[in-house]
């Protein structure tokens, strides 16, 4: 019997166990070790949304910004089959509890072409904003943002670091946290 024989793939679906280390009140680590767990993360964060927060995903290509997106999307109501990588349209646009706007700037090269897509013209008291490739935006983003870091660690596992920037996004993250811990 070979030695090296793959584990199987880990199958623990509870989202938001693990939440420690806590660096800090605007920083919160979670490990999500299955794509429902980053399902279900977005799906609560989704839930939380009150109205006009910005959500800024980063990590590499894969790291699960567009899995997460689609949970924040059914938390919202909005089917998450509809929820793809806007590629080429670059904003998609989907109506829930909420407008939820969800950017993809991963084509985005030039300050200019980030201005000409206008994205700030969609913020808005009614509207969540999911913007992909966060980075890319200038340094004249929001003031407010929730910004999550999804990390690639292992196949099936990835490590997301939250952390608020601001008054509402600040205000999420508390009810995340206090509504999510077991
Ligand atoms: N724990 C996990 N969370 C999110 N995605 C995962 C996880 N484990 C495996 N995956 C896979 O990683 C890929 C993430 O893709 P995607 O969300 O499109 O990434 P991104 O939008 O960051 O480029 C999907 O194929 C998904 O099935
Ligand atoms: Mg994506």
């Amino acid at each position: 019997m070979p030695l090296d024989k793959p584990s199987p793939p880990p199958n623990h679906d509870l989202p938001l166990h693990g939440q420690s280390p806590r660096n800090s009140e605007d920083t919160w680590v979670t490990t999500l070790r299955s794509l429902k767990a980053t399902e279900a993360l977005g799906q609560a964060i989704g839930y939380r949304l009150h109205g006009g927060e910005i959500i800024a995903l980063t990590g590499q290509l894969g790291a699960g910004k567009t899995v997460l997106t689609k949970g924040i999307a059914s938390g919202l109501g909005i089917s998450p089959d509809q929820v793809t990588s806007p590629t080429f349209t670059i904003i998609h646009e989907y109506s829930g509890q909420l407008r939820l706007i969800h950017a993809d700037l991963y084509r985005i090269n030039s300050h200019d072409e980030l201005r000409s897509i206008g994205l700030e013209d969609y913020y808005g008291a009614s509207t969540a904003v999911v913007i992909e490739w966060a980075d890319r935006m200038g340094p004249e983003f929001s003031q407010d943002y929730l910004q999550i870091h999804l990390a690639h660690t292992q196949r099936y596992i990835r490590l997301a670091t939250l952390t608020a920037h601001g008054p509402l996004s600040h205000a999420l993250l508390q009810r995340l946290r206090t509504e999510t811990q077991t």
